[in-house]
């Protein structure tokens, strides 16, 4: 039975484990309704734990075949079945053997954790918690050990076996069938354990690590999809290159595996050696994939690769460190993207994404500590806070003590944490370690929710050419809590009006950083021979929200002369959004008359900067500047009206671009960074175009369509022309689901840019769409592409006044509950910032939730996000 009020876990009342396993023999014969596993477990009491308390092993969904402990088969009164487990009530006080055959039905797993199929293919997840739907077992990550793993299966069906670790044996086992014997000498927690089983075709290749180790890399896809597994293939070697001179970590196994499969909870998985992936982030092809997915590509499969040592070698004590393995390799991901890509241009992007996804996050009922201190059910604590928050923190450690310290830190917290299941305090007593500095109140900002506010005023005296920043620091009063204040480095400089100021001193700063660790203090410079504008939070030092009262004139200096690039391209976002918060036609006209110098003078010179200069703030990020009272399409009006604005009155230029960036269209197609800025330009000017001048733009737009080369550009004019209607885009949407009716990754492309539209017809489109043939439920990258996307891409339609987008979504996530709780609990998180809406809105959102609340059985998952975010 299910329960209304989860039992909550608190990091507080974390105990070892009473029992270690050593070593864990696992025999697997796959089979489609019924697959055997039999285990075997070597235990001991674990000095650390309780002397003779009971053992109780995990479990779910399980049925238990036989139990024998040392080889005899154990009594029925001397071990109990639950639901949740299995308890040996008086385990021996020495080490001793579990034999645990168990046996499952991966086909009508649907939930997609454990071991389940997927287009045929079996395949596993285990993070957080699957590996208890495989066998019994301390299923809890400081539980590591050492697995043989032998796979049988049907050769017809499987000729493809894999496992975690090395390949020791394969053979014939009769019968038509065949088995693979695979041993991961690297001892683990059950989370990383996985298997594939399936008809796969590979591309593959060779590495030689930096300490001379031969290793074979491939990449599995579903067979006739070889030719799109090239990428990742290379975006792997890039990875281990990478690791080794960033970092001077090398790879520890003779082969390393990835597999793309179609159905995945989530983005990617780390398993030991045998990294399994949503083929979203796998499959890429010039005519199938965007820009964005290649780079998405590149991260994620670079993201899975750091794991080995920041997440594998060095594992979690508990599912409350989460962040110690994800924050710093979505950090270390981060890095290796930008050393692959242009810097700037890809922090941006960061940004971009963590106000998106974590600032509305931390300011709503789901907020939460980066290292939170409670949980119901892990699998939502999956968050951008404890993934995007959480590679902030390791970023401003960084900024704080230096990139030498930094490298040194890291080797220590690799060396002295390396095959152990750590914590926050042991990766921060590293950097202790080599800086012999104390890092407590740095500490806090695992602790603290909310996005700190960071109000900055600044002072000029001409006479004494000095000038003066005021820095305070506060938490903001929704959700934040107050308490001692953080250490936020504050990178910061002062803009002359034609450029740099040069003779100014300032002994507050080091390297252009102000370390803020009190709730306010004051910076003085000297020798400033004009009045400056400040450019505060350079490089987005920390992840706090900036008040810095400046004229758009001021911010129209930073955009022209700033030294840093993200401070210049935050500042034309901070004059649009106020545009799009307070109309004003005068001030739209110098912003456009701004942003057209700017572009003439260096659009070329760096697309994709200039791209995202002209791309203006989503309605999300308008919305979540709004205090409270949001009215979505007020929002939406305003910013489709400085979208026509800019369109005009930049069309010439917008012209020229275009113009100047056509010969892209007869080279081959590349998806390095710098094709894609100039893409990304052409497009954007395209949008703004179109924006302006509709008409024109839908004509534009179908011709694109039918000229592009590529899915980048194709999808790019699709993006725009749905946002014009008639015929036209009805044509083009149709023609599009025809020509690529074969490519379900396409085909959830052509469902999220429908599912967006801003128009109240968008609702009556979803209903038809779930209907169409290529649509299912059971595959989370449709659900997400449809559903997804209309709840979190759609603020207008979502939230449309008569409540009838939230109901379509909340039909949505009750219909998925009993068949995929972690997807339906993750599209219900769409409703996080209800609250914020205006009352007639937030009211009919209420009723919606209570509506869910009244379903009877609804999954811990969904329980939990429902009852965080009703409140
Ligand atoms: N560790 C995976 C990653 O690379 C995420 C897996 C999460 N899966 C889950 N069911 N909670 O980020
Ligand atoms: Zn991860």
């Amino acid at each position: 039975m299910r329960t209304e009020t989860p039992p909550l876990i608190r990091l507080e009342e974390y105990r070892p484990s009473d029992y270690l396993i050593d070593r864990v023999d696992l025999d697997i014969r796959l089979d489609p309704h019924a697959t055997r596993i039999d285990a075997t477990l070597a235990l001991y009491p674990n000095p650390a734990g309780e002397a003779g308390a009971p053992l109780n092993l995990d479990g779910d969904d399980l049925r238990l075949v036989s139990i024998a402990l040392d080889g005899a088969p154990l009594a029925q009164d001397g071990y109990t079945v639950t639901p949740a487990g299995l308890s040996l009530i008086a385990p021996p006080r020495r080490p001793f053997t579990l034999r645990l055959v168990t046996e499952v039905d991966p086909t009508a797993n649907t939930k997609l954790m454990g071991l389940y199929r997927s287009s045929g293919v079996y395949c596993t997840q285990c993070e957080a918690d699957g590996f208890r739907r495989i066998t019994y077992f301390l299923d809890r990550p400081d539980v590591m050990a050492v697995y043989t793993t032998r796979l049988e299966a049907d050769r017809d069906q499987a000729p493809v076996l894999l496992g975690n670790g090395n390949l020791i044996e394969a053979g014939e086992a009769g019968a038509g069938r065949h088995f693979a014997v695979w041993h991961d000498p690297h001892p683990k927690p059950a989370y990383l354990f996985a298997l594939v089983g399936g008809r796969l075709g590979k591309v593959e290749t060779r590495f030689t690590t930096m300490e001379g180790r031969a290793i074979t890399c491939a990449v599995y896809v579903e067979p006739g999809k070889e030719d799109r597994a090239g990428y990742a293939l290379d975006a792997v070697i890039r990875s281990m290159a990478w690791d080794e001179t960033a970092f001077g970590r090398p790879y520890d196994l003779d082969v390393f595996n990835v597999v793309a499969v179609s159905d995945f909870n989530m983005g990617a998985m780390e398993n030991k050696g045998l990294n399994i992936f949503n083929d979203k982030y796998v499959l890429a092809s010039p005519e199938t994939a965007t820009d964005g997915d290649y780079a998405a590509i590149e991260a994620i499969i670079a993201h899975e690769y750091f794991h080995n040592w920041s997440g594998n070698r060095v594992t979690c004590r508990d599912w409350f460190q989460l962040c110690l393995k994800e924050g710093l390799t979505v950090f270390r991901d981060q890095e290796f993207s930008s050393d692959m890509r242009s810097r700037p241009v890809h922090r941006i992007a960061e940004v971009r994404s963590l106000r998106a996804r974590q600032f509305p996050e931390d300011a709503g009922p789901l907020r939460h500590p980066v290292r939170p201190r409670v949980y119901a059910e892990i699998n939502n604590f999956y968050t951008a806070t404890v993934y995007d928050k959480g590679a902030e923190i390791v970023r401003m450690l960084r900024t704080l003590i230096g990139p030498q310290a930094f490298r040194a830190g890291m080797d220590r917290y690799f060396a002295d944490n390396d095959g152990r299941a750590a914590t926050v305090e042991d990766f921060l007593a590293a950097f202790a370690a080599v800086t012999g500095g104390d890092l407590d109140a740095f500490a806090r900002w695992y602790e603290r929710p909310g996005t700190p506010r960071l109000t900055v005023s600044g002072a000029y005296e001409p006479g004494a050419a000095r000038c003066t920043l005021r820095l305070a620091q506060s938490q903001p009063g929704a959700g934040g809590q107050d308490g001692p204040p953080l250490v936020i480095p504050v990178a910061l400089g002062l803009v002359g009006a034609s450029g740099p100021l040069t003779g100014v001193t300032c002994p507050a700063l080091r390297d252009g950083v102000f370390v803020l660790d009190r709730p306010e203090a004051e910076i003085i410079f000297d020798g400033v021979a004009e009045e400056p504008v400040p450019s505060v939070l350079r490089d987005f030092s920390a992840p706090v929200r900036l008040e810095l009262a400046l004229t758009d004139a001021q911010r129209m200096r930073l955009l022209a002369h700033d030294s840093d690039p993200f401070n210049r391209w935050q500042a034309a976002q901070d004059v649009a959004l106020r545009l799009i918060l307070d109309p004003d036609a005068d001030r739209t006209e110098a912003f456009a008359q701004a942003l057209g110098r700017f572009l003439d003078a260096e659009a070329l010179a760096d697309p994709a900067f200039a791209a995202l200069v002209l791309a203006l703030p989503s309605e999300g990020e308008a919305a979540d500047a709004v205090p409270s009272g949001v009215d979505p399409d007020a929002i939406h009006r305003a910013r489709f009206a400085l979208r026509a604005h800019l369109g005009t009155a930049l069309r010439p230029r917008l012209e020229r671009l275009d113009a100047a960036l056509a010969p892209l269209d007869n080279v081959p197609y590349s998806p390095d960074a710098s094709a894609a800025g100039r893409r990304s330009l052409r497009n954007a000017a395209l949008d703004l175009i179109a924006a302006g001048d509709p008409e024109t733009g839908a004509r534009r737009a179908a011709e694109r369509l039918g000229s592009a080369s590529n899915m980048t550009d194709r999808l790019a004019a699709l993006a725009t022309l749905a946002l014009i209607p008639g015929d036209a885009r009805e044509t083009a949407l149709t023609e599009f689901a025809e020509r690529y009716a074969g490519e379900p990754l396409v085909l959830d492309k052509w469902f999220a840019i429908q599912a967006q539209i801003p128009e109240p017809g968008t609702l009556e489109r979803i209903v038809r769409l779930q209907g169409h043939p290529a649509f299912t439920m059971t595959n989370p990258n449709r659900v997400r592409a449809l559903i997804g996307s209309f709840a979190f891409g759609n603020p207008t339609q979502f939230a449309r006044a008569d409540g009838a987008g939230f109901a379509r979504v909340a039909e949505t996530v009750a219909a998925l509950d009993s068949t995929n709780p972690q997807v339906a609990a993750r599209m219900l998180t769409a409703f996080g910032s209800w609250r914020r809406l205006e009352n007639s809105r937030a009211a009919k959102a209420l009723e919606i939730l209570n509506w869910i609340k009244a379903i009877p059985g609804l999954s811990r998952d969904t329980a939990d996000i429902l009852a965080r975010t009703r409140g």
